[in-house]
């Protein structure tokens, strides 16, 4: 306990940096009272910003079919559309003749980029499934990170030197470690050996201004659902010739000039890659987060949450609790930071936490299994904890003092493996029908 008041009185009240849409903030816990939800599990989805509620609720009043209508909502709902799509160009630094493609999410976009690149693809061993599984299709090089970041880019460098590619993909930031990779360097890097740049960008958006222009990045991908805009949206932002030459990835409607029985004409990007009625809702909300984002601005955001996180290592560290890094030295980071609690298994931690405390953080592996395996956590897994505009210094104390009292106390619960996941059991909180009942 004296260990938490300590990180309580390192500083003082953080205040959320942005509104939220109306979600719950009650939650039930297994003794049967409830408390208030702590997110801390951004880096996983973020809740809608209010902004961005309001805009998806405006268009949806205004809803109609998009590029197949003369209806005058037919036409609103298509410039709505397109203005979104203009935005995400604008919000990302596109150049003039990149193009913006409307998918699903990062693992949408990357899977489209995959069947577009016309060569090898070379990665890092760090990323997340998404940026590993697509590339297997075709041929593919693996860069295992190094300890420092000008170790790891000449480890790049000589991968390339040896086998040359057509792409490099890597994270903008990691979702186990938060570290970001310099971009610029590898850009530079990458075309100096005649390759070009994909970014994952699921984890770097929410938290960092984008610029393909200015850094060199080619290919860039996001989902909404980690932009506070979680309604089923994401692009792929980029150079238009692969795209333009690439199978379609969404064969149907929209995406074609003339059908004949055995013939068609598939139309130039984005629509290319767009076929079947359009998703209005990802879109535009995807465009309301970049605008939103801008707006709040960056360097607030960045400070906000590189605050919050000082404040949880700090709190971590005084429980003996250190995160995982790969890049100690670098500081380029966003606010995510995975650790492991001793003598638990990282999803009981998680159980734990929500069960007890009503926080809610990731416990696992996180899609990312070559890295965790190689942070040393294959068999326990671990948490993750991850800041947002949402977050406060509340809901970090609230988490050092859930951790406190179970390294100290133990937890106040049973809890027991249902399907190879930890669970309350018994575990009495409502949760079906609740929403559609
Ligand atoms: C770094 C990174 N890349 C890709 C993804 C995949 O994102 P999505 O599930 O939205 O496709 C995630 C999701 O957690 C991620 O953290």
């Amino acid at each position: 306990m004296e260990l938490v008041t300590t990180a309580r009185r390192l500083a003082s009240r953080t205040a959320p940096l942005a509104l939220l849409a109306d979600s719950v903030t009650e939650v039930p816990l297994v003794d049967g009272s409830s408390t208030r939800f702590v997110n801390l599990d951004y880096a996983a989805s973020a809740p809608p910003l209010a902004e961005v509620h309001d805009v998806v609720t405006t268009s949806l009043a205004h809803y109609a079919s998009i590029h197949r209508g003369q209806s005058y909502l037919s036409r609103v709902s298509t410039a709505t559309y397109e203005r979104a799509r203009e935005i995400v160009a604008e919000s990302s630094g596109a150049r003039a003749d990149d193009v913006v493609i409307f998918t699903r999410n990062t693992t949408d976009s990357l899977n489209l980029l995959a069947s577009a690149v016309p060569g090898r693809v070379v990665h890092f061993d760090i990323e997340h499934h998404a940026n590993l599984l697509p590339w297997r299709a075709g041929d593919y090089g693996v860069v295992p990170v190094q300890s420092t970041v000008d170790g790891t880019l000449l480890a790049l460098e000589h991968e390339l030197e040896r086998r040359p590619a057509a792409l490099v993909s890597v994270t903008g930031a990691s979702n186990v470690t938060g570290e970001c990779p310099p971009l610029g360097r590898i850009a530079e890097i990458a075309h100096r050996r005649g390759a070009r740049l994909a970014v994952d960008g699921a984890q770097l958006a929410p938290h960092r201004a984008i610029d393909l222009r200015a850094t060199g990045i080619d290919y860039f991908a996001c989902s909404g659902h980690k932009l506070y805009a979680p309604y089923g949206g994401g692009a792929l932002i980029g150079r238009r010739d692969w795209l333009d030459d690439a199978i379609p990835h969404q064969r149907g409607g929209g995406a074609v000039v003339n059908v004949t029985i055995d013939d068609v004409e598939w139309k130039p990007s984005p629509a290319r890659h767009e076929g079947g009625t359009p998703n209005l809702a990802g879109a535009v909300s995807l465009g309301a987060a970049f605008r939103a984002l801008g707006r709040l601005g960056f360097d607030a955001i960045r400070e906000h949450e590189m605050s919050l996180y000082g404040r949880l290592l700090a709190g971590l560290r005084a429980l003996g609790i250190n995160v995982a890094r790969l890049w100690p030295e670098h500081d380029d980071l966003v606010a995510v930071a995975s650790f492991n609690v001793p003598g638990y298994r990282a999803d009981m931690v998680a159980a734990y936490l929500s069960a007890e405390h009503g926080i809610g953080v990731r416990g696992g592996r996180f899609c990312a299994h070559p890295l965790l395996d190689r942070l040393g956590f294959a068999q326990a897994g671990a948490v993750r904890a991850s800041i947002g505009v949402g977050t406060s210094g509340e809901d970090v104390d609230a988490i050092i003092a859930a951790l406190d009292q179970l390294l100290h106390r133990g937890p106040s619960w049973r809890y027991a493996s249902v399907d190879g996941y930890t669970s309350p059991a018994p575990d009495p909180r409502p949760c079906t029908d609740r929403i559609l009942s």
